[in-house]
């Protein structure tokens, strides 16, 4: 029977379930530039809509990890770990944990993405030191796991083009939010990475794509089903992502808060998350308790072997530090009420912070890596009309209003 995309896309608009032959057709024929965007988008959005069934979401994950290559790290000795978060909005616990795990030992190949809808990316964060080179070869990427036990790069060479191709398109068609197109998203790229045990952070809350604990353990479960049908031991927590995670939000400024954590500065959530990671990390791959793990992560900490890693890591992928610059445009915002702080709402600080230009409107859009939030007050706090909540770093295009920035508190 010859396939055509209208039929396709009507059939899941209709909610039935899609042949592998047919989801083939589409997105291979997306990446290969037969389907258009505007097809795709709206297959897209009849999946968000409609959802998927677990064998379409296996059966998806496989044509994504077979859109390219698979990383081959057997040239790499030991057990290689990688973590992954669905995303939320000051997240930068990649840059915490991944220092930690490699000064305990433990190898770790991790592949990150850019910003996702009104969450922050990884390698957007990075690209913020200046010189940093976030797409490694296969070549540099091995080398380096090797030599410092830890390396970072967006997909290396050709490695599932086709995730990178639909998350482009998801992020600017509000298709985010799809827990089989996360499922499919991370799992394929997680196991084409090559990594041998596998750690997924969900991120439930209102700054999170997922929304509720119920979708939270549909992921959880669904992911570990993929990890295991692919022999990769698979991990998920499910952490808090209701209020930004941490104080500061946007790419430079949240490098520079990985900084002040790794030595041991702050003891915050943050901290406590970023810990818990890499202990989880630690414990698949030397097969310890993760109470155990968690001493060694404490220690690399305290002796500041951890943050030694993360400038080791920098150099190696030819960043320098001292040219990272955040804005010089500070705007104090000061409360217009008194009360308790009951809520900092993460969504809308997303929101804020790609307003500045710290995100992404259009595929095209580029970032200002100088821009974005840093809270001066917490959940729990009791504010004075005139306390400063919060400090926005700007350009002369971010777009913003006082109110608008207000509203992301509840007092
Ligand atoms: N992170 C990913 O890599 N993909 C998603 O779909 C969401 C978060």
């Amino acid at each position: 029977m010859n396939l055509n995309i209208i039929d396709i896309i009507n059939k899941k608009r209709l909610s039935e379930e899609l042949t592998k032959e047919e989801l083939e057709y589409s997105f291979n024929g997306y990446l290969k530039g037969i389907i258009t965007d505007y097809q795709m988008s709206a297959l897209l959005m009849a999946i968000c809509i409609n959802d998927m069934s677990d064998e379409e979401i296996y059966n998806l994950t496989d044509i994504f990890i077979n859109s390219g290559d698979i990383l081959d790290l057997s040239k790499v000795s030991g057990i290689k770990v990688d973590k992954h978060s669905t995303g939320g909005v000051g997240d930068k616990t990649t840059l915490i944990v991944a220092p930690i795990v490699a000064s305990c030992g433990v190898k770790i190949a991790k592949m990150s993405g850019r910003g996702l809808g009104f969450t922050g990316g990884t390698i957007d964060k990075l690209e913020s030191i200046k010189g940093f080179n976030t797409t490694l070869s296969k070549e540099q990427f091995i080398n380096q796991l090797n030599n410092i036990n830890v390396a970072i790069s967006s997909q290396t060479e050709n490695l599932t083009p086709l995730d990178k191709k639909i998350y482009e398109l998801r992020d600017v068609t509000a298709t985010t939010e799809s827990i089989p197109l996360i499922a499919v998203s991370i799992m394929s790229k997680k196991i084409a990475s090559g990594a041998d045990k596998i750690l997924i952070d969900i991120k439930v809350g209102s700054g999170a794509l997922i929304k509720s604990t119920k979708d939270a353990n549909r992921l959880s479960k669904i992911m570990i089903k993929i990890g295991k049908k692919y022999n990769k031991e698979t991990r998920t927590i499910i952490t808090d992502m209701d209020s930004p995670l941490g104080k500061s939000v946007g790419n430079t400024l949240e490098v520079l808060e990985a900084f002040e954590i790794l030595m041991g500065k702050e003891k915050s959530y943050l901290y406590h998350v970023s810990t818990i990671l890499a202990a989880n990390l630690i414990s698949m791959a030397k097969g310890i308790t993760t109470e155990e793990a968690l001493k060694e992560v404490e220690i690399v900490i305290n002796n500041k072997d951890a943050f030694y890693k993360l400038i080791e890591l920098i150099k190696a992928q030819g960043g320098d530090i001292s040219t990272l610059k955040i804005s010089d445009n500070v705007i104090p915002i000061r409360s217009n009420k008194t009360g308790t702080l009951k809520r900092i709402d993460a969504y809308k600080i997303g929101i804020l912070s790609r307003n500045l230009g710290a995100g992404r409107i259009t595929k095209e859009d580029k970032i200002d890596y100088t821009v974005g939030i840093v809270l001066n007050k917490f959940l729990g706090a009791v504010i004075n009309k005139g306390d400063i909540l919060c400090y926005l770093y700007v350009n002369e295009e971010s777009k913003y209003s006082e109110q608008e920035v207000l509203d992301c508190f509840e007092i």
